[in-house]
């Protein structure tokens, strides 16, 4: 069913008895709250929960209700049951799996975000009452609280998605409303088919995530770290203790044996904060053998480093970094902002023994996303950051349209990564070869 045809236009009219009047519809989300326990149906889908409530009401209406037209009738339950599941006139919207983002600027403004396009809706809350209410109902399922004296509210539906609250005095268009959904994970089959990497790179990331090397995943906002990141994890076999660590949870391990770990904010009263790095150092008391950090953004980034290069071989991180250089002395930054003031010198050393490959994404202009590099860093001890292309994407000249044609170039890998790869009984990549002679190596310094 079409989203236009789930909900009504703003300019409906709210004749009194009619479908459209408030007072009839808050009357049977009542009488339906009666019948149906909501607290019962947690553990059912939304749309079994509204087939379910759509069934107990027709019940009711077919009882009690007034007469009403067969399309009223539809309308009325849709209204009701709207009601009833919490979310009013944003249900439909969270239902329908193209839409990315919700956001809600005042209570006759809403936008949703399908396919990386954004698009006004031709519907509105009754009042900025109504929306309030709707909002407060979000909030308090999970345990905060939206109030001119606590006017930001950050919070994660049960459900996974992240919704973001502020309210006026600091909102002037009225309470303002932003829900992103849970990202959409991807198979590296379908990052095959979007372009993002072939299936070379497939074999050889394969290859290097189940050999244990660390890996960090690199690029901008948006460029697909997170998509990635969570593919790439698809691939630790199975039994493994894997911990995960991310400020908003959005990885979507398959394994059995995984902990999630997700930091939290302060609450009201500026308490109870846990974050990033809390987690990460915890997580080394769990015995894992491979940790996930969502994205490294301070000082955890040191304590990271440093489960990596001591027996948690085989860790996944991303960063924000635009080249794979950049990403290397970005992790130095980040991780001088650890309270250990350790040189940046030994920070160096740190960083080469426990990184070993660093995979770039970029998002072009077209919004496609794809890999830049993956890059081997080749340094050891304190020496200045060496890389070697390991494969890159050469790109032909972009397109008007902001296409950017090209192909992917694979190298022959060095002896050293060839050995690990066969020490863990995995295979070089046919694509790839080895080096014969890695004084030949192509490799760049970064500084
Ligand atoms: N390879 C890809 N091709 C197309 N879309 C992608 C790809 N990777 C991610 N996306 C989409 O781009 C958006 C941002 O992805 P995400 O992984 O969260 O990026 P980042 O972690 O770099 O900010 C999401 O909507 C996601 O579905
Ligand atoms: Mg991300």
């Amino acid at each position: 069913m079409s989203l236009r045809s789930r909900v009504t236009a703003p300019d409906e009219p709210a004749a009194k008895g009619g479908p459209g009047d408030g007072q009839l519809v808050a009357d049977y989300r009542a009488k339906l709250l009666e019948e149906i326990d909501l607290a019962e149906m947690s553990s059912l889908g939304l749309s079994e929960r509204r087939d379910r409530l759509e069934r107990v009401l027709g019940h009711i209406l077919s009882r009690e209700g007034p007469v009403l037209s067969a399309q009223g009738r539809t309308l009325l339950i849709r209204r009701v049951v709207d009601e009833a599941l919490g979310l009013g006139i944003l249900e439909p919207l969270l239902e329908d799996a193209s839409i990315t983002e919700i956001m809600v600027n005042g209570p006759d403004d809403i936008y949703v975000e399908r396919s990386g396009r954004v698009e006004r809706l031709p519907l509105r809350f009754a009042s900025e009452e109504q929306l309030m209410q709707t909002i407060e109902r979000i909030v308090s399922a999970v345990n905060r609280r939206v109030d001119e004296s606590n006017p930001m509210v950050d919070a994660r539906l049960p459900t996974g998605e992240r919704v973001n609250v502020i309210i006026p005095p600091l909102s002037l268009n009225g309470p303002a409303l932003t829900i992103r959904r849970f990202p959409r994970a991807f198979s590296l089959a379908e990052l095959i088919g979007f372009g993002t990497l072939d299936e070379h790179l497939v074999l050889l990331l394969s290859a290097l995530v189940r050999a244990k090397f660390n890996v960090i995943v690199s690029g901008g906002t948006g460029s697909g770290k997170t998509t990635l990141l969570n593919a790439l994890s698809g691939l630790i076999p199975e039994g493994e203790r894997i911990v995960t660590v991310e400020d908003a949870a959005e990885l979507q391990l398959q394994q059995s044996h995984v902990i999630r770990l997700e930091a939290r904010p302060p609450n009201i009263e500026g308490k109870g904060e846990v974050t990033i790095r809390d987690l990460v150092r915890n997580s080394l008391r769990m015995r894992p053998d491979r940790i996930i950090v969502g994205e490294v953004r301070g000082g955890e980034t040191l304590d990271m480093l440093q489960a990596m290069s001591t027996g948690h071989d085989g860790s996944l991180a991303t960063v924000h970094a635009n080249s794979a250089e950049d990403a290397l002395l970005r992790l130095q930054t980040l991780a001088s902002m650890s309270e250990l003031q350790v040189p940046f010198e030994a920070l160096r050393d740190q960083i080469n023994s426990a990184v070993d490959v660093v995979v770039q994404l970029v998002r072009h202009p077209d919004g496609a996303r794809r890999l830049a590099e993956v890059a081997l860093l080749a340094s050891h001890g304190r020496e200045p950051f060496r890389i070697a292309t390991l494969a890159a994407f050469a790109a032909a000249p972009m397109t008007t349209e902001g296409h950017v044609p090209g192909r992917f170039v694979h190298h022959p890998l060095p002896r050293a990564v060839a050995d690990r790869l066969y020490m863990a009984g995995e295979q070089v990549p046919q694509a790839f070869g080895v080096h014969l002679d890695d004084t030949h190596l192509a490799v760049r310094e970064a500084s």
